[in-house]
């Protein structure tokens, strides 16, 4: 089974970016511990960062039929992004939504989530465990449907 971990704008500067609210891991020790998990799960994994965010519906289009699910952390584009929102719709795809921070405890503005109410679920707020949560909660509910 392939899952899609996704990362919206900006994330490719984890490490460095604002530590304080994200952490100090970067996107590459992110996609590590990942992988370690995906393999004790007996996972392929692919990985996908991009700011734009074209790109980022283009490849949610393209991982039909492709992958069996995806975890996504739309970043900036979760308050924004209908476009975002209706790839997801549109692919059918199971997709857990994360985030590193909890947005609820944040400015107002993003507590709205475009994405959300088109994905299975949401987790939030556990830093890179959000990540390693999201992708085991999508793999339980793939064994619920499949
Ligand atoms: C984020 C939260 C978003 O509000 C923010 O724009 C990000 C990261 C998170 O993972 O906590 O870029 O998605």
């Amino acid at each position: 089974m392939k899952i899609l971990i996704m990362h919206g704008p900006n994330l490719g500067l984890l490490g460095t970016r604002e530590p304080e609210v994200y952490g100090s891991q970067t996107l590459e020790d992110i996609n590590q511990l990942l992988q370690t998990d995906s393999e004790a799960l007996g996972l392929e994994l692919e990985t996908f960062q991009s700011d734009i965010e074209g790109e980022l519906v283009a490849k949610i289009g393209e991982a039909r039929g492709e992958v069996a699910g995806i975890v996504l952390n739309p970043a900036a584009y979760t308050h924004t992004s209908v476009a975002i929102r209706d790839a997801i719709s549109a692919s059918e795809l199971p997709v857990v939504e994360v985030h590193l921070s909890n947005t609820h405890a944040r400015e107002s503005f993003r507590h709205q989530s475009l994405t959300a109410p088109v994905c299975v679920g949401q987790i939030m707020g556990f830093g890179v465990k959000s990540y390693q949560l999201g992708l085991k909660a999508l793999v339980d509910h793939l064994e619920d449907v499949l």
